[in-house]
């Protein structure tokens, strides 16, 4: 099948009328966001619109009518409350859940009791609807999961050879979705803030309440009021994460996050140019209104910058802002950071004597999830061509230490350094607090994933200063003779080479000394892992679902 994009001409909304009228499923425009209708009476029509979608089956859709006389089948009764909203706002971005008609029997409500009816505004839906004789059941037009399309090419991306036709009607004014209230007697429940604002409807009725899902996470065996809310939304495949400070703190975060991760922000028009990472634009600065046009375009590309993680700016909360708020914190799995005051995770340090497992805890340590600091890579990184840490060195040791292509020449440092102790001191005085830097912020970074905790793994953990850093440290030792044999296996080393490394280490009373606790691993890797989980259970270092 091959997907048609109509420009709205009479003869084609004639045209998309009639087939909707016959039971097919179109992409129409709303002033929200584009919708993917159907004949909410034609039960088969409607099943199609969720296989179309992949949507899942408990998730009821919204019923648009062109005229207020087309809610009377669908509903029980229209309470004063309904009405009265139905006056504000409509046709508008408001949809308006109530009691559903018995005689409205349809997949639409997805078995609720319920239904959901609102009015676009937008002069095209409106047309199609009437050319179409029926109210029209439309989902917004994405693959569920996907952020919703604003404008028809995004329709077009993602359903293109799944429906026959979609209509375009330009890029949709509002940009978020409508929102949807239910009512009860007097009072209204916020559902899902969208393009009416919460201030609107406070200025209509005067109880209104805004459900639990709307800015928090709810858990999987949550009451949900409206189905939709605990699906995964609007989020791209990267994770996004929200900084919530100044534009100023904002910078600052995303350069030194930079530094070690390939990042990109999402902020707004005008501040792109003062990042020196890739951006996407989502609107004015404290404009509500204008965030809400941008923001689905912006995430649908968030992927497309093939980055490791995305920050985004704030929005707006208030007005059309708390709809985008809402969005984005889906988009962000609600992964905010207060960059006034960033979030403490615990940190544990993670050291040991060579060959005595501390690769195999730092493992389990990531199941339990800890985010892995490797210390050993930050050491390379600190002195990466064109680092301050390398002029650094440069200027105390000379440019004999440089490669011809201007990179560190290890091997020479490494000659320098080993026979003379002052030498080596020196290179750890410039080294070691820069290394420490790049953990403080590495640190941070996952907080702001919202990891459970981070491991600095490092094997001269306690020479570099990086203990500083730990809420507690943990040791893994072995008896010699073991780690001499599983360092041979492991690096091809003979026995007098092993042996040799082995000794060149600090002894099991150094690591008892400055360790919160010390892990044995004279047996299997089964035993190891036994032991540290009972070390990280006593010192309550474990998530409580893994206890
Ligand atoms: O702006 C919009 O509302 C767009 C355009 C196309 O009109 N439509 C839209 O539909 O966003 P959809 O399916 O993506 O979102 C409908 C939302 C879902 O969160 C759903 O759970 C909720 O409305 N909903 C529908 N019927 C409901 C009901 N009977 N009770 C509670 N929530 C309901
Ligand atoms: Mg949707």
């Amino acid at each position: 099948m091959i997907t048609t994009i109509y420009q709205p001409i009479p003869e084609n909304i004639a045209l998309v009328g009639k087939r909707l009228a016959e039971g097919d499923v179109v992409g129409i425009p709303t002033e929200t966001v584009y919708g993917l209708a159907a004949d909410a009476w034609n039960d088969e029509a409607v099943r199609r619109i969720f296989s179309v979608k992949g949507r899942p089956q408990d998730n009821p859709l919204i019923v648009h009518i062109s005229a207020f006389d087309q809610m009377k089948p669908l509903v029980k009764e229209i309470t004063p409350l309904a009405r009265k909203l139905a006056n504000a706002f409509w046709p508008g971005p408001l949809t308006i859940v109530q009691p559903k008609n018995d005689a409205f029997c349809s997949s639409v409500t997805a078995g609720l009791d319920t239904v959901a009816i609102r009015m676009p505004s937008h002069p095209v839906a409106r047309a199609i609807i009437e050319a179409a004789g029926t109210p029209l059941a439309a989902p917004s037009a994405n693959i569920s999961g996907i952020p919703s399309p604003t404008t028809a090419d995004h329709v077009y991306d993602d359903l293109n050879a799944r429906i026959a036709c979609i209509m375009d009607g330009g890029e949709c004014e509002v940009g978020v979705e409508s929102t949807v209230v239910s009512v009860d007697g007097d009072s209204l429940t916020l559902l899902r803030p969208g393009g009416i604002t919460l201030e609107q409807l406070k200025s209509v009725c005067e109880d209104v309440s805004v459900a639990k899902g709307v800015l928090e996470h709810l858990s999987d065996n949550e009451k949900v009021l409206s189905p939709g809310m605990k699906y995964r939304h609007y989020a791209p495949k990267v994770p996004v994460i929200i900084l919530d400070g100044s534009f100023e703190q904002f910078v600052a975060y995303v350069h030194e996050q930079a530094k070690l991760h390939d990042v990109g922000a999402m902020v707004f028009s005008g501040e792109g140019e003062k990042l020196r990472v890739p951006v996407l634009e989502y609107g004015a600065s404290n404009s509500g209104k204008s965030e809400a046009t941008g923001l689905f375009s912006a995430l649908r590309r968030v992927d497309s910058l093939n980055k490791e993680v995305i920050y985004a700016r704030m929005p707006a909360k208030d007005g059309v802002g708390f709809a985008v708020y809402n969005r984005l914190l889906r988009a962000a799995a609600f992964h905010v950071v207060d960059l006034n005051a960033p979030k403490k995770i615990r940190v544990i340090g993670l050291t040991g004597q060579t060959g005595a497992g501390k690769s195999t805890v730092c493992e389990k340590l990531q199941d339990y999830g800890y985010y892995h600091i490797n210390c050993d890579k930050l050491a390379r990184t600190v002195v990466e061509k064109g680092s301050d840490t390398l002029a650094a060195l440069v200027d105390a040791f000379g440019e004999d230490i440089l490669l011809d292509d201007g990179g560190l020449n290890r091997r020479a440092l490494g000659t320098l350094v080993f026979t003379d102790p002052l030498a080596l001191q020196a290179l750890n005085a410039i080294t070691h607090p820069a290394i420490v830097k790049l953990i403080e912020s590495e640190i941070i970074y996952a907080s702001g994933f919202g990891c459970f905790g981070a491991i600095v793994d490092a094997p001269t953990l306690f020479e570099s200063g990086a203990d500083r850093l730990c809420d507690t440290v943990l040791s893994v030792v072995a008896e010699n003779s073991l780690r001499t044999n599983r360092i041979m296996e492991r690096d091809g080393l003979t026995q007098a080479e092993a042996e040799h490394r082995v000794s060149a280490q600090h002894d099991e009373q150094f690591y008892k000394d400055h360790s919160g606790a010390v892990i044995y691993n004279n047996g299997s890797k089964e035993d190891l892992i036994q032991a540290a989980w009972q070390i990280l259970k006593q010192q309550q270092l474990l998530p409580e679902d893994m206890e």
